[in-house]
This record gives C-alpha cells, structure tokens and sequence, in this order.
C-alpha cells in the first residue's frame, strides 16, 4: 500500500519500474530522513499541531528506527516506494494515529530534498578529509625527495629538468583547487529546504527558522519553488567537484601507471600493492591504480549525467528527479575509495632516485646549457642557435649542475605556500 493510495489497483509492472532503485539507494539516505523527520515532528509541536506528548512518542519511534538503520537492519518493504514511505509506515505501525500526523506541512519531495543535502553534507566532509591525508602525504613526499631529479616531458619527449618533489607538490596543489570546489559545493547543499513542501509551500505556519537550526542547515532554502529547483541543481554541483577531484586522482594514476613501467621506471611498488599474471611469472602490475583512473575517468562524467537527466525539465517536481540518485548517491562512496585506496599505494611508492644518470636524460640539460650562455651575454636566440650547433654536431655535454631559484621552481618549490593556500580552505571543513 502507498502512502497516496485510494483504493485503485496498481499494475505490478509499472510499480517496479516507477520504484526502481530506491529500496536499495534510499538506504544510504534513510538516516537523514529520520533526522529530518524529528526536526519536523519537533516543528509541528512547536506551531501547536501536535502536542509535546505526540513529539515525544515521534522521537521515540524515530530514534528506534535511527537504531536499526544504524545495525544495518532497516529495509523498504516489497511495494513501499522508498525511504520516506517505509518510515511513515513503521511509525503508523509502531505509534498507530500519531504515527499518521507526522505528514502534515511536509511533502516526500522536501523530505528528499533535505534528506539529501544532509548525506551530500556528511558525504562531502569525509572527501574533504580525505583530500587532507593525501595532501599532507603528498606534500610529506614533496618535501623528501625536493633534491631527487626526475625527467620532465613536454608531447611525451625528454624536456627540462623536474624532480620527484615538484612532481608530488603538483598534485598537492592540485587538490587546493579541488577543495575550493568542494567547498562551494557544501555552502550550495547547506541550505534548509524542509517546509517547502511539495514545492510551493504549506498552509500551516511552518517555522522554517527552527528547522534550518535544528537541523544544522547554514541557510534556508527561501523561495519554496526555489528549494525544489535545488533538486538536481545541488547534486550537479557536488558532481563538478568530485569530477574535479577525480580528475588529478586519474591523472596521478596515469603518471604513475605510466611513469612505473620499464621504459620509464621512476617507480617501484611495494609487493602489496601489485597484482600478478596467471601465465607471466615476473608481473608486477599496477592495477589498483589503472581502477583508480578507469573509476575516476567514469566519475568525470556525473555532472554530464545530472546534466542530461534535467535537460530540460521545467521548475517544480518530477518523477526524472529520482534517476539522480542513480548516478549521485553511489558516486561518493566511489571517490572516497579512490581517494583512500591512492593515498595507501603512494605511501609504499618508492622513487628512482638515480634516474637522471640514465644518457637519455641528458638532453634535460640543454636549457640550462643556453642559460649559462645568456648569463654570460650572450643574447638568447644566439645562445640557443649555439647550443642547438652543438647537439648536432654531438658535441653537447650536459652540465647536472642546476640553478633554479624562483618560486615554483624545482630549487624552491614554495611547498610552504601551497599548505598555507590549502589550509585556508581546508579550516571550512574542520
Ligand atoms: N523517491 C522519490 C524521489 O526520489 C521521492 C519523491 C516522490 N515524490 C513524488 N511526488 N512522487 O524523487
């Protein structure tokens, strides 16, 4: 029986379909419906319509259910739509009338909508956390090995100079942009839409304030129609910045990958972190981090997902609103394994750190060449000319000797400054 109900058949097969996948992704978001729910309850007793007595037998029945959710034991009935559906049924069940009344003033669509800004909330605060053990880690590496040389590329050929360092603080830099991200998206999830109701408000005297702060909502939602529109609007958000964070996970990735193979092999893995061949006795492969660039590479297609399912679609709500959660709810869980599986498999990598000595690296060095000519006053495209004479003729000889300095280059990595610009977002999420 559904909560709208009134009497009619409903065909089996349509009911499956129109249910789809919320019996098993409105687990992940029951317990915030619960939360919300409370709120609600407390709402409604604040306003006069139900009486302390009621609130408390609510709170009573909520908080059993918060419990079973908790071990894991709560699940939606055969035929019971989704989250919302199930808990107003266990309350009826459990509390009989009072279980009937919680419903008044709110409507399943702000119930999603809140119960979803909750889980995007908690979601994005553990991907914060997240980002700050591999930042730290990154920076921790960058810092060791800031004197180790490793070859830069430009189109896949030999180029400059860089080191292991410079190569792990770009990435540590890297996520300070995707934690601005991040932090924008959870300012956009941290507004109140409870009270909006199916999206265009109530009747009763909804105190949307105490809701906001019972709730630990920053913000309400303040048009109710508005707050409708945050469906799919707040997910595509948060979607851009997981695909901004997946972005530099599946680059790293590939760096790796690429860069651990034997033609390159500035990296070895730690045993534990490799896989092997059925048939191939010497493999050590590299497959947790082809996961993470093949799941990070499919994570930057979410917000063109979200995009796509509300092409279109005009203000107000919509069954194509549920599809969202297809696509959104089990992204998180997939960055957050990525980010955490990464920050493992880097710890145990293990730097070349006499690479550079190879002969082919020694064209790295041919800058530096052309740079000792300037400094010498030699104007630059004479010096180059010169040098370029020299590499044809096979009478270049590379110098190892380095005289990098500025800010940002690998004699002064100014790792300082990028844990100073990290921190200043990351203190948000503490
Ligand atoms: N499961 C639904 C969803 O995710 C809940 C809202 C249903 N509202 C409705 N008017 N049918 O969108």
């Amino acid at each position: 029986m559904k909560l709208w109900q009134k009497g009619e058949e409903i065909d089996k097969l349509f009911e499956r379909f129109t249910i789809g996948d919320d019996p098993i992704l409105d687990l992940e978001i029951a317990f915030y419906d619960v939360l919300a729910s409370k709120t609600h309850a407390r709402m409604l007793g604040k306003i006069g319509l139900l009486t302390g007595e009621e609130v408390e037998q609510l709170e009573r029945g909520l908080d059993s259910l918060q419990a079973k959710i908790e071990k894991g034991q709560f699940t939606i009935e055969e035929g019971i739509e989704d989250c919302h559906s199930q808990i107003e049924l266990e309350l009826t069940r459990m509390l009989g009338e009072v279980g009937k009344k919680i419903h008044a003033g709110r409507s399943r669509n702000d119930q999603v909508l809140t119960a979803l800004k909750l889980f995007t909330k908690d979601e994005l605060k553990l991907i914060a956390k997240g980002i700050d053990q591999f930042f730290e880690l990154l920076l921790e590496k960058s810092e060791a090995n800031k004197d180790v040389l490793m070859p830069g590329y430009t189109h896949m050929q030999v180029a400059m100079p860089s080191s292991f360092g410079m190569w792990f603080g770009s990435y540590a830099e890297s996520l300070t942009d995707d934690l601005i991200l991040l932090k924008a998206a959870y300012e956009i999830a941290d507004k109140n839409p409870l009270g909006s109701a199916a999206g265009y408000g109530a009747s009763f005297p909804l105190d949307r304030d105490f809701t906001t702060k019972d709730l630990g909502f920053a913000h309400v939602n303040v048009n109710s129609a508005y707050a409708q529109m945050t469906r799919g609007k707040m997910e595509k958000v948060a979607g851009y910045a997981i695909a901004a964070l997946a972005s530099t996970l599946s680059k790293f990735a590939m760096d790796v990958c690429l860069y651990a193979g034997q033609n390159y092999g500035f990296f070895s893995f730690s045993p534990k972190y490799t896989t092997g061949s059925s048939i191939m006795p010497h493999k050590h492969n590299p497959d947790g981090f082809e996961l993470v660039r093949a799941k990070c590479n499919k994570l930057q297609a979410l917000p063109t997902e979200l995009s796509f399912i509300l092409t279109n679609l005009p203000g107000g709500y919509h069954r194509d609103l549920q599809v969202l959660k297809e696509h959104f709810i089990p992204s998180m869980k997939i960055v957050r394994d990525c980010l955490e599986v990464t920050y493992y498999m880097t710890k145990d990598l293990t730097v070349n750190d006499s690479i550079i000595n190879d002969p082919k690296y020694s064209l790295l060095f041919t800058v530096e060449e052309v740079n000792k000519l300037v400094l010498a006053g030699t104007p630059f495209r004479d010096a180059y000319r010169q040098v370029a004479e020299k590499i044809g003729s096979g009478s270049y000889q590379p110098d190892y000797q380095l005289r990098h300095t500025h800010l940002g280059s690998i004699g002064n990595l100014g790792n300082d400054r990028i844990k100073a610009a990290f921190e200043e977002v990351y203190k948000f999420f503490k």
